[in-house]
């Protein structure tokens, strides 16, 4: 019997308008365009407009994959959008994408796996593809990270921004195509180390985000090299042996890291993290519709997908375009 495949069939993302560059935040804020640059390789990133949401941003980015794929919202059976910034502390922002994506049937649900967000969505994707009865589901990530940043921390609030992407992925039994290999791993042990100090039921306030960078930065580089090698290893392969690599964009020099110890040439590794900096769950899916779109990584190329966050969360996943 031939093997269940979730293919990819379409992916889209979505930038707000609103740019803010290194040298206008070093006007507000106690740091420098060159530190910035230096310590993290980010330029800029995107803000959402007062009256965009979560649900916008992954509504737009909704759109574009089901449109890149060729496909209309009746052929969609499932909604999961990993947030860590949603509209409401319930109901799920993917039962909010589905109102104004006008799906009227099938089913929609949040994940929180903060920066890993998207690569668990992924796999669950998978996993429920495989499992039947699903056809095709949408997965998003989609953040305001914006919103929970505590702006007079220069520490975190020069990292972040807001953005989001979107895969479309549909079951076939035919195609060589498709996701091959998924890894998650969490240690909680690592709670305090990257968090949100506010949540309903412990401070019944949204929070800001708090982060030991120094000791996380060691942590993802370690992690991610081990779960890329572990999504490789399930099809006998090496991470290097891939066509692209296609990370969690959190600081160029996480990427640079993870690429020496894994023996990738810099050609193979898609950043956007100068452009975007780090959109937590949106990041992965947003480098990927930016490399499909300009035509770096073409129909039949193997990409290595990965990603750290809170938790700590991390994973990869292992597909052929
Ligand atoms: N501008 C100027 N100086 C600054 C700034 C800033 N924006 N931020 C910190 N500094 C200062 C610090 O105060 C410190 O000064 P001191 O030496 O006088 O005390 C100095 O710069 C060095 O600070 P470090 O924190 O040691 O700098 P480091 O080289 O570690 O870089 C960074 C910090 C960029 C945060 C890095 O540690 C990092 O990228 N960590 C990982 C982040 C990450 O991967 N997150 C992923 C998950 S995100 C999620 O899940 C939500």
């Amino acid at each position: 019997m031939s093997e269940i495949r979730s293919v990819v069939l379409g992916v889209g993302g979505y930038l707000p308008d609103k740019i803010l560059t290194n040298h206008e935040l070093a006007k507000t804020v106690d740091t420098s365009d060159e530190w910035i640059r230096e310590r993290s390789g980010i330029c800029q990133r995107h803000i959402a407009a007062a009256d965009e949401f979560t649900s916008d941003l992954g509504t737009h980015a909704a759109k574009a994959a089901i449109e890149h794929a060729g496909l209309t919202i009746e052929n969609v059976d499932l909604i999961i959008v990993a947030t860590t910034t949603p509209d409401l502390t319930f109901p799920s922002t993917a039962t909010i994408i589905q109102e104004k994506l006008g799906m009227q049937h099938g089913a929609a649900f949040d994940i929180q796996a903060v920066c890993s967000g998207f690569i668990y969505a992924l796999h669950i994707a998978d996993a429920m593809i495989k499992a039947g009865p699903y056809k095709h589901i949408l997965v998003i990530g989609a953040e305001t990270f914006s919103r929970i940043l505590d702006w007079d921390d220069r520490s975190t609030c020069v990292l972040f921004g807001d953005g989001a992407g979107a895969m479309l992925l549909g079951r076939s039994e035919t195609s060589e195509r498709g996701i091959i290999s998924n890894f998650i791993r969490s240690d909680g042990r690592y709670c305090d180390l990257l968090m949100v100090d506010g949540g309903p039921s412990r401070t019944q306030t949204v929070g800001h985000v708090r982060m030991v960078g120094n000791q996380v930065f060691r942590h993802a580089v370690k992690d991610i090299a081990i779960a890329m090698k572990e999504c490789a290893a399930q099809i006998g392969i090496k991470p290097s042996d891939v066509d692209w690599f296609v990370p969690h964009q959190a600081n160029q020099r996480i990427l640079d890291g993870v690429a020496r110890q894994l023996k990738l040439r810099p050609d193979q590794v898609i950043s956007t993290v100068a452009q975007h900096a780090n959109t937590s769950a949106a990041s992965v899916p947003l480098a990927f519709d930016t490399a499909v779109k300009d035509g770096r990584i073409k129909p039949g190329d193997l990409v290595m997908l990965e990603a750290f966050g809170g938790g700590f969360t991390w994973g990869a996943s292992l597909l052929r375009l």
